[in-house]
């Protein structure tokens, strides 16, 4: 244990015995702050976490990373990420910590700082802020996000005016926490508990609940022993572990945006993770989570139906859960979901009696990408019958490309008649990605013109080389990579051109012939904003494709930096 010389910590409470005294100090990395309300419940859970380190005879040094919000950081919040990993990796390594709570909430508080752990490599135990409360407007459930893509849907139809769109946008938000919805916040934490570095049953504890304070003071206490037993990321995060989450992510209905985070904190673990294995491992299980917004309930229901436990042991009723998984707890999965199963089957259902069979990822290839990803446990049934039901060809469907050219493009024209869209349209988006946007953007669940949506089209086929909201419901082709800026497929597509997409078969071509491929390749490259900050132009050098996991490469190469003493 590193011993404590810096007698101005005494300034905090801390005692001159204890600085000699060879106790572990245990970071808190705080998340939480104004500019980040989602988490900002952990600035208060901070004191029911630093009495249990102190219980268990740890010192407690709470520090400020980088702020992530989702909602109001332009250009995008994804830049976020990598630069909260990349100061992260220097305040654990270059500062005497023992060990560390990752304090996560919202969508990428999870995976960066499970990203830094794994580079450092010292023990490291993610407390997750639990998601909102339900939110209700009129008797009806709204979830954070999901309310969004819906009311928005009405407002075109002229259902609701704009007033009314707001007070849903705030009734879907009634407390502290993150968003209540199976969105990327609340799979990532998911995620954290499936990989085995929460204790059981800490992702889905909604923020403002009793069990919240207490598993904040119980996961304060873990983390000392942890440190005592020198459990790092590197034991517990392998290939299995990683396989698990892609499981459970399945079966949970969980956010489109777990594929680049999971990529990223499996190469920063060191663990060989494959695009294809989204389809292998995922795409024939079922959906198993009533929650929005691939289903019905929220957070709260979630939680009292036994939360991600309950999840896993549905995964190991179906002989679908490697559970000899090491966790944080020091036992294994299978040790620590014993006794856990559901308690509400309205919404965690039964593995042989799901919602949804066949409801998982699936990773698609093709000429206009070598990779992007299709949620479908998203597909409604309107949608299936208009474009995967065609007698003969079920799975099949060929849609003439409505090309934008960023978001700004796609305000400025989608309602325009000239483009003539119909329901034989694919929406596609490009200069959304990590190097064209920069940072990739969430903006592929891109909403027909108001004059479909008012014929009773709610959704048209998306593609593009951005993300989408995890709280979408939109059946969209995601993370096309590589991006059209660094000369992926989408950039030479033509709006007119006919794209075909075969679920089948996993691919996705625009019927366009290869010498005329390769005259476009000739045209100018469409536009790219230039880079506002040192951090976008840094970001844009150094930070690869969203099917590797838009990760900073060279910072891949940076593991078990803890073992390698700093110079002085
Ligand atoms: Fe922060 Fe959803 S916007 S959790
Ligand atoms: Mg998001």
């Amino acid at each position: 244990m590193t011993a404590l010389y810096l007698e101005r910590f005494m300034n905090y409470g801390i005692t001159a015995a204890e600085l000699r005294s060879g106790r572990p100090i245990i970071g808190i990395a705080q998340t939480g702050s104004d500019l980040s309300p989602c988490n900002r419940i952990h600035v208060d859970l901070a004191r029911r976490t630093r009495e249990g380190i102190r219980d268990a005879g740890g010192i407690p040094m709470e520090f400020p990373t980088h702020p992530i919000f989702e909602n109001c950081r332009r250009p995008t919040a994804a830049l976020d990420r990598n630069l909260a990993y990349l100061g992260l990796v220097e305040i654990l390594y270059g500062y005497p910590i023992d060990a560390v709570v990752l304090t996560t909430g919202c969508d990428k508080t999870t995976p960066s700082g499970i990203m830094a752990a794994s580079t450092v490599d010292i023990p490291a135990i993610v407390l997750s802020g639990g998601p909102m409360l339900d939110g209700w407007h009129e008797g009806e459930l709204v979830g954070s996000g999901t309310v969004i893509w819906r009311s928005r849907r009405k407002l075109a139809k002229g259902e609701i005016d704009e007033e009314e769109f707001l007070r849903r946008a705030t009734d879907s938000a009634p407390s502290a926490g993150h968003c209540n919805t199976m969105g990327t916040a609340s799979t990532m934490n998911a995620v954290a508990e499936v990989l085995g570095l929460s204790l059981p049953g800490c992702a889905a504890i909604p923020a403002p609940y009793r069990e919240r304070g207490q598993i904040a003071y119980e996961t304060g206490r873990r983390i000392v022993d942890m440190a005592y037993e020198d459990l790092r990321p590197s034991k517990i995060l392998t290939r299995a572990a990683f396989l698990n989450a892609i499981r459970a992510i399945t079966v949970i209905g969980g956010s489109s945006n777990a594929q680049p985070h999971l990529m990223a904190m499996a190469r920063h673990a060191g663990v060989e993770l494959h695009p294809s294995d989204w389809t292998e491992h995922g795409y024939d299980l079922p959906l198993l989570a009533d929650v929005q917004p691939a289903g019905r309930f929220l957070g709260e229901r979630f939680h009292r139906a036994g939360g991600v436990p309950a999840i896993l042991c549905e995964l190991a009723e179906g002989g679908v859960l490697d559970t000899e998984c090491l966790t944080v707890t020091g036992k294994t999965i299978g040790e620590n979901i014993v006794g856990r199963e559901a308690r509400d089957r309205e919404v965690i259902r039964a593995f042989d009696t799901p919602l949804k069979e066949k409801a998982g990822f699936l990773a698609l290839t093709g000429n206009l990408f070598d990779f992007a990803i299709m949620k479908t446990s998203v597909i409604s049934d309107e949608f299936r019958q208009r474009y995967l039901s065609h007698p003969g060809k079920e799975g099949i469907f060929e849609a003439r490309a409505i090309v934008f050219d960023g978001s700004d493009d796609y305000h400025h024209r989608i309602n325009d008649p000239a483009l003539n869209i119909d329901e034989n349209c694919v929406l596609v988006i490009r200069g959304a990605g990590p190097i064209g946007w920069p940072g990739s953007a969430e903006v592929v669940n891109m909403q027909p013109p108001d004059a479909l949506i008012q014929r009773g089209i709610a959704w048209l086929p998306t593609l593009g080389d951005g993300r989408q909201s995890g709280t979408s419901d939109s059946p969209s082709i995601l993370n096309a990579s590589p991006e059209s800026a660094v000369g992926g497929g989408l950039a030479w597509l033509h709006t007119g051109d006919v794209i075909r997409i075969d679920l089948n078969a996993g691919t996705c071509n625009a019927l366009v012939d290869d010498a005329e491929i390769a005259r476009r390749k000739g045209e100018p490259a469409p536009p790219m904003p230039e880079s506002h900050t040192p951090w976008e132009e840094l970001y844009r050098e150094k930070t690869g494709q969203l099917e590797d996991g838009a990760v900073l490469e060279m910072a891949i190469k940076y593991r078990g930096i803890s073992a390698k003493t700093p110079r002085h």
